[in-house]
């Protein structure tokens, strides 16, 4: 990959956001309300969906072609710190933030919402990978019939081989293609999602089982709460590991963590 031209703008300080989260975008525009200060601030979006909402100031979309290309960034972008702002479930990005920045030498924080804790009343099971939510599935004929799959698109063609289910899928966009099911039917969504649309959705589908990703956050918790209610399981699929570099949990303590750094 050529590494990208450097901007001509010079700016104190230098901040890349590796995005994608409601955590990024309020971060950037947090930052942004202050750009007048010499604080550059650049959002970096992976373009997986087919129109991304774009992040206040400054952006790009795309990969930067592995640790190797997004150290070259760095240095061309004169970064001269970068928060990891990425979804907790995106298992790749934060390996390559942290072997880029100790390449470069830049300072890296984690920026991460916590994640969702069973409350009583909950009926989940927590799994590790879709290949045990698929077993689970597959062991609980005819327990298991209705299942609401709310998950990345690309992350369903493991469940296609269960052919007593019926799944109901919801996604920001259709997956293409989308896998051979049996009994499946598409709801084209993007959250945050009320108690009241969640409540709807599971009893108008007779959902008795949710598959999700602990995501955490508030956008997308309210079936939960409606699972909870209407005693529906849930499979939640715990998060991967992730490297050892300084973390916070909100937009105001990595807005701090900025601060410090640049002495803004
Ligand atoms: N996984 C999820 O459940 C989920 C949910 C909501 C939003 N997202 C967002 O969607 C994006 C992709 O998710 P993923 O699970 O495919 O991530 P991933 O497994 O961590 O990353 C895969 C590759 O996508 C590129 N990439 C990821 N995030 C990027 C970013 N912010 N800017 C530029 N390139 C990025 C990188 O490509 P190169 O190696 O070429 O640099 C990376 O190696 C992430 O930014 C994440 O925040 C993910």
């Amino acid at each position: 990959m050529t590494p990208p031209e450097p901007t001509a703008s010079p700016a104190d300080f230098s901040l890349l956001i590796l995005g994608g989260t409601s955590e990024a975008y309020q971060l950037a525009a947090d930052l942004h309300g202050r750009a007048d200060t010499g604080l550059r601030v650049i959002s970096s979006l992976a373009g997986r969906t087919a129109q991304p909402r774009l992040p206040a100031g400054e952006s790009r979309v795309g990969g930067f072609g592995g640790v190797a290309g997004l150290t070259a960034y760095l240095r061309a972008e004169h970064i001269d710190a970068v928060i990891d702002a990425t979804h907790p479930f995106a298992g790749q990005m934060r390996w390559n933030a942290a072997d880029a920045c100790a390449a470069a030498g830049v300072p890296l924080l984690r920026l991460e919402r916590p994640a969702w804790r069973a409350a009583p009343g909950d009926h989940w099971l927590e799994i590790d990978n879709w290949d045990e939510a698929v077993a689970h599935l597959a062991a609980s004929v005819p327990a298991t019939r209705r299942v609401l799959l709310a998950l990345g698109r690309q992350e369903l063609a493991p469940f296609a081989a269960l052919d007593h289910c019926h799944f109901v899928i919801r996604s920001v966009d259709a997956p293409d293609p989308q896998p051979p099911f049996a009994h499946a039917e598409l709801v084209l969504a993007r959250g945050p999602f009320s108690l009241a649309d969640e409540r709807e959705l599971l009893l108008s589908h007779a959902i008795d089982t949710i598959v999700c990703k602990n995501s955490g956050g508030g956008a997308t918790d309210a079936k939960l709460a409606a699972a909870r209610e209407l005693g529906v399981r849930v499979l939640m699929r715990r998060r991967p590991p992730q490297p050892d570099s300084p973390s916070v949990a909100s937009v105001a303590a990595a807005m701090q963590w900025v601060a410090a750094r640049a002495g803004k």
